[in-house]
């Protein structure tokens, strides 16, 4: 029942959330973030980087502390797609972490956080694996947010 929180957030959030344009206005994400910049290994979120234990947690938290404003939905379409796919999840991390929940950015723990993050995950179609997603910027910035299991461009040549 969100008719009523809803018709709260809208007033603070105007539709930007509803017509699936959401912007988290890419061009500032870039400055503060180093868009384009690669992840140090090849390891993807295709490699089974979060349990499914902690996605089901994270959906508790999302029910709780974002579905008010947005659907997980909004957050596998092609606009999320483009602005987030082949970049480090310590972008998307440090972009929930820094942003959400939009009316009390950073209230919520790391481990909230992050398991926020691995069923977002999950609502993109990624495999949950024996680790849990780490609360932690430096080891998230060596998982690539994406589809495809392979690093774009390999280094050296297998054995
Ligand atoms: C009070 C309303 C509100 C709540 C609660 C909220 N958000 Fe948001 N969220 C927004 C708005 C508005 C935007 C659009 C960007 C902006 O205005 O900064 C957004 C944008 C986003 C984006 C970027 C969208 C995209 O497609 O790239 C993500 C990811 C996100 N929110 C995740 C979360 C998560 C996770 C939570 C819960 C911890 C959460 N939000 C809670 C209002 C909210």
């Amino acid at each position: 029942m969100y008719a009523i929180p809803c018709a709260a957030v809208l007033a603070l959030c105007g539709l930007a959330v509803h017509d699936g344009s959401v912007s988290a206005s890419p061009a500032s994400v870039a400055t503060r973030d180093d868009r384009g910049v690669r992840p140090d290994t090849g390891a993807s979120t295709m490699d089974g980087v979060y349990t499914a234990a902690q996605a089901v947690a994270g959906s508790d938290v999302f029910a709780a502390y974002c579905r008010s404003c947005h659907t997980p939905t909004v957050h596998s379409g092609p606009p999320f797609r483009g602005k987030w796919f082949g970049r480090p999840v310590a972008v998307l991390y440090g972009y929930i972490r820094r942003e959400m929940p939009k009316n009390e950015p950073g209230s919520m723990s790391d481990e909230d956080y992050a398991a926020a993050l691995a069923y977002l995950l999950k609502v993109n179609g990624m495999p949950a694996g024996d680790m849990s997603l780490p609360a932690d910027s430096a080891a998230l910035h060596r998982i690539r947010l994406d589809s495809v299991r392979t690093a774009p461009a390999p280094r050296s040549v297998p054995k």
